[in-house]
């Protein structure tokens, strides 16, 4: 009846944002070799760096804040956090660890060796790291519907069935220790898995043998997006829908700073006692006895109540549409980005807003380093910069597969106003977008090189 999108919530303690000019930020970004990682985030106006726990606890959360029960061994937090996740996902063993790549290090550990294959929609960088530094290979088959940016195909983040089942005939089943897919697939633009895309691969990982894990770190923004556009789903709640997703695993991890809407916080899940049996002794070693693996008792009892918050569908209507109203904004001015939009973050196509800069001009910082000096708003480049490589000895510089930048949207942290300033800055900034410059690196690590990188502008803006 209405069009308005309204929070679902009252804030009840807000925190300051400094103001800022653009000439300051002129200044700072300079300052910051013009890596928008190398900002203070104060100096940031809306920052869209990540979705990973910066979201807005709620009050009820801090509440269980001061009723965490700090016990080192069998503290009452760790049952409530065990009993709100099984009770999400239905998984019996659930291990805490500090944040979800703590729990991909244990699973991999426990289950791969070197010279194994780990099939995955897409792997997350970490999931990737945690796979490579066992010895094993860490294959990413996405649906080839991904390539199409502007299609309106609603699930984009689907894994690609075929070449599953090339991958288990090429290596065998004794290869493939275990076949992931992230829930929304978050390397593949935040897009979301079908049902029917989890059942099909769950039937083929059957019939090998194989288990089937989840990283489930956005599973309810899934099982959202499921309700939203896949047939049969509309009727069903999203508590049904995450279980019935978690059904047709093993195990999964996750990462609680996304959905669980935790500042920090994560867990290892399988229905296997005897492989639980072995990951708590992994955890034992270096996150922490298993009652309280990697975090405090007051950490267990917030992601415990978040785990319940995170499948209110008020909350969920008003996220997933709050995204999609950026997107549809954006894309109405002509800005290309990735569509349809998922649940957590918007994908601007930088190589197409500035089709001027080659791809190791880098139109990516171009694009998130235009948005902070004009309005302030941070974003991250998901390009060249992240995904290139350089020779040291020819001094050459390769490109990455795609030239992005994610507007990575924190949970019940900003309201529709703030949202409707972002889509004022990116189109400013598409607007002057003959004119952005491209930049060189003119100090880089050997690894991981964006988030260190100094760069400077090859010309000044306009
Ligand atoms: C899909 C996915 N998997 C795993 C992780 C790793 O989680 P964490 O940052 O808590 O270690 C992330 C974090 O961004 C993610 O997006």
């Amino acid at each position: 009846m209405f069009n308005t999108i309204i929070e679902p919530f009252r804030i009840k303690v807000i925190e300051q944002i400094k103001m800022t000019t653009a000439e300051e930020r002129h200044g700072m970004i300079k300052d910051a070799g013009y890596n928008i990682f190398a900002l203070r985030s104060e100096d940031v106006i809306i920052d869209l760096l990540t979705d990973s726990g910066t979201g807005a606890m709620s009050a009820n959360q801090w509440g269980g804040i001061m009723r965490g029960d700090e016990s080192y061994a069998g503290s009452p937090s760790y049952f409530h956090f065990r009993d709100s996740v099984n009770d999400i996902t239905g998984f019996e063993h659930i291990i805490p660890t500090h944040q979800g790549r703590a729990a991909e290090r244990i699973l991999f550990s426990v289950m791969c060796k070197e010279g194994d294959i780990v099939p995955n929609n897409s792997h997350f960088d970490t999931t990737r790291a945690n796979v490579e530094f066992r010895g094993a290979i860490a294959l990413d088959l996405p649906s080839l519907e991904l390539a199409d940016m502007d299609s309106d195909f609603p699930f984009k983040g689907d894994m690609d069935v075929a070449r599953l089942l090339e991958t288990f005939a090429e290596y065998g089943a004794e290869r493939i220790p275990l076949v992931m897919m992230t829930v929304t697939n978050n390397s593949g633009g935040g897009q979301p898995v079908s049902m029917a895309n989890v059942r099909e691969v769950a039937g083929v990982c059957r019939e090998n043998g194989t288990p089937l894990y989840l990283d489930a770190c956005r599973i309810t923004e899934n099982a959202y997006l499921i309700k939203q556009r896949e047939p049969g789903y509309a009727d069903k709640t999203v508590r049904a829908i995450v279980r019935e997703m978690c059904d047709l695993a093993e195990g999964c991890t996750m990462s609680a700073k996304k959905d669980a809407i935790v500042n920090m916080g994560g867990f290892l899940a399988t229905r296997d006692a005897a492989l639980a049996q072995e990951e708590k002794v992994l955890l034992i070693l270096t996150e922490g006895f298993p009652t309280y693996g990697g975090l405090s008792g007051r950490d267990l009892e917030a992601l415990a109540i978040g785990m319940q918050e995170a499948v209110d569908e008020d909350y969920l209507h008003y996220r997933i549409a709050s995204t999609h109203y950026v997107g549809q904004h954006l894309r109405d001015a002509g800005v290309p980005l990735l569509w349809p939009t998922g649940g957590h973050a918007i994908y601007l196509d930088a190589e197409r807003i500035a089709p001027h800069l080659a791809p190791t001009q880098y139109p990516g910082v171009a694009v998130a380093n235009a948005m902070y000096e004009l309005g302030g708003v941070r974003a991250c480049e998901i390009g060249s910069l992240m995904f290139g490589s350089h020779n040291p000895a020819t001094g050459e510089e390769t490109a990455g597969p795609r030239e992005l930048v994610r507007l990575a949207i924190p949970r019940r942290t900003y309201t529709q106003s703030h949202m409707d300033y972002v889509i004022e800055v990116v189109v400013k900034a598409f607007e002057e977008r003959d004119s952005l410059p491209g930049y060189r690196i003119v100090e880089q690590a050997p690894f991981l090189r964006h988030f260190s990188a100094k760069l400077e502008p090859l010309a000044q803006r306009g």
